[in-house]
Protein backbone atom coordinates (compact mmCIF):
# COMPACT_ATOMS: atom_id res chain seq x y z
CA UNK A 1 0.00 0.00 0.00
CA UNK A 2 1.15 3.46 -0.55
CA UNK A 3 -0.32 6.69 1.12
CA UNK A 4 -0.74 9.49 -1.47
CA UNK A 5 -1.47 12.78 0.16
CA UNK A 6 -2.69 15.36 -1.81
CA UNK A 7 -2.23 19.09 -0.98
CA UNK A 8 -2.00 22.35 -2.17
CA UNK A 9 -4.69 22.47 -4.68
CA UNK A 10 -6.14 25.63 -6.89
CA UNK A 11 -8.46 27.34 -4.02
CA UNK A 12 -7.70 30.43 -1.63
CA UNK A 13 -6.20 27.69 0.67
CA UNK A 14 -3.49 27.03 -0.66
CA UNK A 15 -0.51 27.76 1.32
CA UNK A 16 -2.80 26.44 4.38
CA UNK A 17 -3.48 23.09 2.58
CA UNK A 18 0.01 22.65 1.96
CA UNK A 19 1.07 22.91 5.56
CA UNK A 20 -1.41 19.88 6.59
CA UNK A 21 -0.30 17.91 4.19
CA UNK A 22 3.14 18.51 5.04
CA UNK A 23 2.11 17.47 8.36
CA UNK A 24 0.33 14.67 8.21
CA UNK A 25 2.49 13.13 5.38
CA UNK A 26 5.46 13.48 8.13
CA UNK A 27 3.37 11.79 10.88
CA UNK A 28 2.43 8.87 8.70
CA UNK A 29 6.28 8.27 7.89
CA UNK A 30 6.97 8.58 11.89
CA UNK A 31 4.25 5.50 11.87
CA UNK A 32 6.31 4.00 9.25
CA UNK A 33 3.83 4.17 6.09
CA UNK A 34 5.24 4.67 2.74
CA UNK A 35 4.04 7.87 1.65
CA UNK A 36 3.85 10.45 -1.44
CA UNK A 37 2.71 13.87 -1.89
CA UNK A 38 1.47 14.65 -4.49
CA UNK A 39 -0.40 18.27 -5.96
CA UNK A 40 -3.29 18.92 -8.17
CA UNK A 41 -1.77 19.09 -11.57
CA UNK A 42 -1.82 16.84 -14.62
CA UNK A 43 0.45 14.87 -13.03
CA UNK A 44 -2.03 13.66 -10.39
CA UNK A 45 -4.10 10.68 -12.36
CA UNK A 46 -0.96 8.80 -14.12
CA UNK A 47 0.16 8.96 -10.79
CA UNK A 48 -2.80 7.12 -9.16
CA UNK A 49 -2.53 4.60 -12.10
CA UNK A 50 1.34 3.63 -11.92
CA UNK A 51 1.21 3.23 -7.90
CA UNK A 52 0.86 0.23 -6.54
CA UNK A 53 -2.34 -0.03 -4.18
CA UNK A 54 -2.67 3.60 -4.04
CA UNK A 55 -4.85 5.11 -0.90
CA UNK A 56 -5.51 8.62 -1.00
CA UNK A 57 -5.50 11.26 2.01
CA UNK A 58 -7.36 14.52 1.07
CA UNK A 59 -5.92 17.38 2.57
CA UNK A 60 -7.19 19.84 0.19
CA UNK A 61 -8.87 22.61 1.26
CA UNK A 62 -11.22 24.93 -0.14
CA UNK A 63 -12.65 24.28 -3.70
CA UNK A 64 -11.90 21.15 -5.39
CA UNK A 65 -10.70 19.59 -2.51
CA UNK A 66 -13.28 20.44 0.10
CA UNK A 67 -16.40 20.92 -2.38
CA UNK A 68 -16.34 17.20 -3.31
CA UNK A 69 -14.51 17.59 -6.86
CA UNK A 70 -11.57 15.49 -5.92
CA UNK A 71 -13.30 13.06 -4.03
CA UNK A 72 -16.08 12.16 -6.95
CA UNK A 73 -12.76 11.37 -8.73
CA UNK A 74 -11.24 9.51 -6.90
CA UNK A 75 -14.32 7.27 -6.29
CA UNK A 76 -14.82 6.79 -10.12
CA UNK A 77 -11.07 5.48 -10.55
CA UNK A 78 -11.92 3.37 -7.60
CA UNK A 79 -9.11 4.66 -5.60
CA UNK A 80 -9.67 4.73 -1.94
CA UNK A 81 -9.52 7.63 0.13
CA UNK A 82 -9.72 9.01 4.09
CA UNK A 83 -12.61 11.04 4.96
CA UNK A 84 -16.46 11.65 3.47
CA UNK A 85 -17.36 10.80 -0.03
CA UNK A 86 -17.76 13.51 -2.72
CA UNK A 87 -21.79 13.80 -2.29
CA UNK A 88 -21.73 14.67 1.56
CA UNK A 89 -18.21 16.79 1.05
CA UNK A 90 -20.29 19.36 -1.67
CA UNK A 91 -23.16 19.22 0.93
CA UNK A 92 -21.16 20.38 3.96
CA UNK A 93 -18.91 22.60 2.63
CA UNK A 94 -22.28 24.80 1.39
CA UNK A 95 -22.56 26.53 4.41
CA UNK A 96 -25.72 27.27 3.58
CA UNK A 97 -26.66 23.98 2.20
CA UNK A 98 -25.23 22.69 5.25
CA UNK A 99 -26.62 24.76 7.90
CA UNK A 100 -30.18 23.76 6.22
CA UNK A 101 -30.19 20.11 6.62
CA UNK A 102 -28.33 20.33 10.14
CA UNK A 103 -31.10 22.64 11.57
CA UNK A 104 -34.03 19.84 9.44
CA UNK A 105 -32.25 16.96 11.85
CA UNK A 106 -33.50 19.74 14.89
CA UNK A 107 -29.97 20.82 15.54
CA UNK A 108 -29.67 24.40 16.61
CA UNK A 109 -27.86 26.49 14.26
CA UNK A 110 -28.09 30.55 14.02
CA UNK A 111 -30.85 32.13 11.67
CA UNK A 112 -29.35 32.82 8.03
CA UNK A 113 -30.02 34.26 4.62
CA UNK A 114 -28.39 32.91 1.66
CA UNK A 115 -28.25 35.55 -0.83
CA UNK A 116 -27.11 34.89 -4.93
CA UNK A 117 -24.97 37.60 -5.89
CA UNK A 118 -27.69 38.45 -9.11
CA UNK A 119 -30.47 38.44 -6.35
CA UNK A 120 -28.08 41.40 -4.32
CA UNK A 121 -27.96 43.18 -7.68
CA UNK A 122 -31.64 42.74 -8.32
CA UNK A 123 -32.55 43.91 -5.09
CA UNK A 124 -29.99 46.66 -4.36
CA UNK A 125 -28.99 47.42 -1.29
CA UNK A 126 -31.24 49.90 0.42
CA UNK A 127 -34.27 47.54 0.49
CA UNK A 128 -32.00 44.41 1.07
CA UNK A 129 -30.38 46.37 3.93
CA UNK A 130 -34.38 47.12 5.51
CA UNK A 131 -35.50 43.71 5.36
CA UNK A 132 -32.57 41.97 6.73
CA UNK A 133 -31.74 44.15 9.47
CA UNK A 134 -35.91 43.25 10.55
CA UNK A 135 -34.84 39.76 10.01
CA UNK A 136 -31.82 38.94 11.93
CA UNK A 137 -30.83 42.18 14.02
CA UNK A 138 -27.44 43.51 14.09
CA UNK A 139 -24.40 42.47 14.60
CA UNK A 140 -24.59 40.03 11.54
CA UNK A 141 -21.69 38.10 10.27
CA UNK A 142 -21.25 37.85 6.40
CA UNK A 143 -19.24 35.07 4.94
CA UNK A 144 -18.91 32.88 1.38
CA UNK A 145 -21.18 30.44 1.52
CA UNK A 146 -18.35 27.79 -0.40
CA UNK A 147 -14.85 28.64 1.24
CA UNK A 148 -12.99 28.42 4.51
CA UNK A 149 -10.31 29.83 7.23
CA UNK A 150 -12.63 32.78 7.50
CA UNK A 151 -11.57 34.17 4.56
CA UNK A 152 -14.34 36.71 3.00
CA UNK A 153 -15.86 36.85 6.13
CA UNK A 154 -16.67 39.93 7.87
CA UNK A 155 -19.03 40.83 11.28
CA UNK A 156 -21.36 43.64 10.22
CA UNK A 157 -21.84 45.81 12.87
CA UNK A 158 -24.89 48.25 11.03
CA UNK A 159 -26.83 48.49 8.01
CA UNK A 160 -24.64 50.66 6.15
CA UNK A 161 -21.30 48.12 6.34
CA UNK A 162 -23.53 45.45 5.04
CA UNK A 163 -23.04 46.04 0.84
CA UNK A 164 -19.44 46.21 1.46
CA UNK A 165 -19.59 43.25 3.42
CA UNK A 166 -21.46 41.02 0.51
CA UNK A 167 -18.91 42.33 -1.91
CA UNK A 168 -16.07 40.99 -0.06
CA UNK A 169 -17.93 37.27 0.44
CA UNK A 170 -18.98 37.60 -3.53
CA UNK A 171 -15.10 37.53 -3.78
CA UNK A 172 -14.76 34.07 -3.11
CA UNK A 173 -18.32 32.90 -5.04
CA UNK A 174 -21.37 33.75 -5.86
CA UNK A 175 -23.36 32.84 -3.15
CA UNK A 176 -23.36 35.07 0.58
CA UNK A 177 -24.56 33.52 3.94
CA UNK A 178 -25.66 36.34 5.78
CA UNK A 179 -25.90 34.93 9.91
CA UNK A 180 -27.25 36.11 12.57
CA UNK A 181 -24.41 36.71 15.67
CA UNK A 182 -24.03 34.70 18.37
CA UNK A 183 -21.88 35.90 21.13
CA UNK A 184 -20.52 33.31 23.38
CA UNK A 185 -17.83 30.37 23.73
CA UNK A 186 -16.63 29.07 19.99
CA UNK A 187 -15.28 25.55 20.56
CA UNK A 188 -14.22 23.35 17.55
CA UNK A 189 -15.01 19.34 18.16
CA UNK A 190 -13.27 17.06 16.04
CA UNK A 191 -15.24 13.56 15.13
CA UNK A 192 -13.53 10.39 14.66
CA UNK A 193 -14.71 7.42 13.51
CA UNK A 194 -12.15 4.83 13.04
CA UNK A 195 -14.65 2.21 12.47
CA UNK A 196 -16.72 1.58 15.79
CA UNK A 197 -19.03 4.77 15.13
CA UNK A 198 -18.24 8.61 15.33
CA UNK A 199 -17.21 10.09 18.84
CA UNK A 200 -16.54 13.18 19.76
CA UNK A 201 -13.28 14.23 20.92
CA UNK A 202 -12.36 17.04 23.59
CA UNK A 203 -13.95 20.26 22.35
CA UNK A 204 -10.80 22.99 22.10
CA UNK A 205 -12.03 26.05 23.06
CA UNK A 206 -10.60 28.98 21.25
CA UNK A 207 -9.44 32.40 22.48
CA UNK A 208 -7.82 35.01 19.58
CA UNK A 209 -5.98 37.70 20.94
CA UNK A 210 -7.45 40.21 18.62
CA UNK A 211 -11.00 38.84 19.71
CA UNK A 212 -11.58 37.52 16.36
CA UNK A 213 -10.66 34.05 14.01
CA UNK A 214 -10.02 35.83 11.22
CA UNK A 215 -7.12 34.25 8.80
CA UNK A 216 -4.42 36.18 10.69
CA UNK A 217 -5.55 34.75 14.18
CA UNK A 218 -5.71 30.96 12.26
CA UNK A 219 -2.00 30.85 11.08
CA UNK A 220 -0.25 32.92 13.16
CA UNK A 221 1.92 31.25 16.33
CA UNK A 222 0.60 32.68 19.55
CA UNK A 223 -2.24 34.67 18.08
CA UNK A 224 -4.94 32.57 19.18
CA UNK A 225 -4.57 30.52 22.26
CA UNK A 226 -6.75 27.22 22.80
CA UNK A 227 -7.98 25.84 25.86
CA UNK A 228 -8.69 22.07 25.89
CA UNK A 229 -10.68 20.82 26.99
CA UNK A 230 -12.74 24.15 26.73
CA UNK A 231 -13.44 25.72 30.08
CA UNK A 232 -17.01 24.92 30.28
CA UNK A 233 -19.32 22.76 32.85
CA UNK A 234 -19.01 19.18 31.60
CA UNK A 235 -22.56 18.51 30.88
CA UNK A 236 -21.97 21.78 28.32
CA UNK A 237 -18.95 19.96 26.92
CA UNK A 238 -21.36 16.56 26.66
CA UNK A 239 -23.80 18.90 24.68
CA UNK A 240 -21.44 20.21 22.35
CA UNK A 241 -19.79 17.37 21.61
CA UNK A 242 -23.24 15.56 21.00
CA UNK A 243 -24.41 18.17 18.51
CA UNK A 244 -21.28 17.60 16.53
CA UNK A 245 -21.85 13.85 16.54
CA UNK A 246 -25.41 14.66 15.21
CA UNK A 247 -23.87 17.29 12.73
CA UNK A 248 -21.35 14.73 11.47
CA UNK A 249 -24.87 11.73 10.53
CA UNK A 250 -26.77 14.29 9.44
CA UNK A 251 -24.28 15.41 7.02
CA UNK A 252 -23.50 11.76 6.16
CA UNK A 253 -20.05 12.49 7.11
CA UNK A 254 -17.55 10.01 7.92
CA UNK A 255 -14.16 9.13 9.47
CA UNK A 256 -13.11 12.39 10.22
CA UNK A 257 -14.74 15.94 10.91
CA UNK A 258 -14.26 19.04 12.52
CA UNK A 259 -17.62 20.35 13.46
CA UNK A 260 -17.00 24.26 14.77
CA UNK A 261 -19.97 25.38 17.37
CA UNK A 262 -21.04 28.15 19.16
CA UNK A 263 -21.99 27.70 23.09
CA UNK A 264 -24.18 30.68 23.93
CA UNK A 265 -25.35 30.29 27.88
CA UNK A 266 -24.71 26.89 28.04
CA UNK A 267 -26.29 25.52 24.83
CA UNK A 268 -24.36 24.77 21.83
CA UNK A 269 -24.83 26.13 18.20
CA UNK A 270 -23.80 24.44 14.97
CA UNK A 271 -21.56 27.02 12.58
CA UNK A 272 -20.24 24.59 10.23
CA UNK A 273 -18.25 21.63 9.06
CA UNK A 274 -15.18 21.01 7.60
CA UNK A 275 -14.25 17.78 5.62
CA UNK A 276 -10.94 17.97 5.67
CA UNK A 277 -9.95 19.99 8.94
CA UNK A 278 -6.43 21.56 9.05
CA UNK A 279 -3.57 19.75 10.60
CA UNK A 280 -1.22 22.86 10.26
CA UNK A 281 1.04 23.99 13.40
CA UNK A 282 -1.77 25.87 14.57
CA UNK A 283 -5.07 23.96 13.81
CA UNK A 284 -7.76 23.00 15.97
CA UNK A 285 -7.80 19.04 15.59
CA UNK A 286 -4.50 18.04 16.00
CA UNK A 287 -4.57 19.79 19.55
CA UNK A 288 -7.90 17.30 20.12
CA UNK A 289 -5.77 14.48 19.12
CA UNK A 290 -2.87 15.18 21.64
CA UNK A 291 -5.97 15.75 24.28
CA UNK A 292 -7.46 12.44 23.23
CA UNK A 293 -4.16 10.56 23.91
CA UNK A 294 -3.40 10.02 20.35
CA UNK A 295 -1.91 12.13 17.53
CA UNK A 296 -2.51 12.96 13.96
CA UNK A 297 -0.12 10.11 12.55
CA UNK A 298 -1.96 7.44 14.76
CA UNK A 299 -4.83 8.74 13.52
CA UNK A 300 -4.43 9.34 10.18
CA UNK A 301 -2.72 5.44 10.18
CA UNK A 302 -5.74 4.20 11.50
CA UNK A 303 -7.92 5.91 9.06
CA UNK A 304 -6.08 4.58 5.92
CA UNK A 305 -6.45 1.23 7.41
CA UNK A 306 -10.42 1.55 7.56
CA UNK A 307 -10.30 2.81 4.30
CA UNK A 308 -8.21 -0.04 2.41
CA UNK A 309 -10.46 -2.87 4.75
N1 LIG B 1 -10.51 25.40 6.49
C1 LIG B 1 -9.46 25.19 7.45
C2 LIG B 1 -8.31 24.51 6.85
C3 LIG B 1 -9.95 24.48 8.66
O1 LIG B 1 -11.12 24.28 8.77
O2 LIG B 1 -9.15 24.09 9.49
MG1 LIG C 1 -14.39 25.94 7.65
Amino acid sequence: MTIIVIAGGLSHERDVSLRSGRRVAKALRETGRQVIEADVNADLVPLLHRTDDPVVVPMLHGGLGEDGALREVLGVLKVPFVGPNGASSRLTFDKSIATSIVRSAGIDAPLQIALPHDIFRELGAPALMDGIGEQLGYPLIVKPSRSGSALGVTKVEEPGQLASALVAAYAYGPVAVIEQFLTGTEVAVTVLDIGDGPRALPPVEIRPESGVYDYESRYTAGATRFVTPAELDDDVLTAAGDLAVAAHRALGLRDISRIDVMVVESRPYFLEGNVAPGMTETSLAPLAMEADGTDVGHVYAQLVDRATA
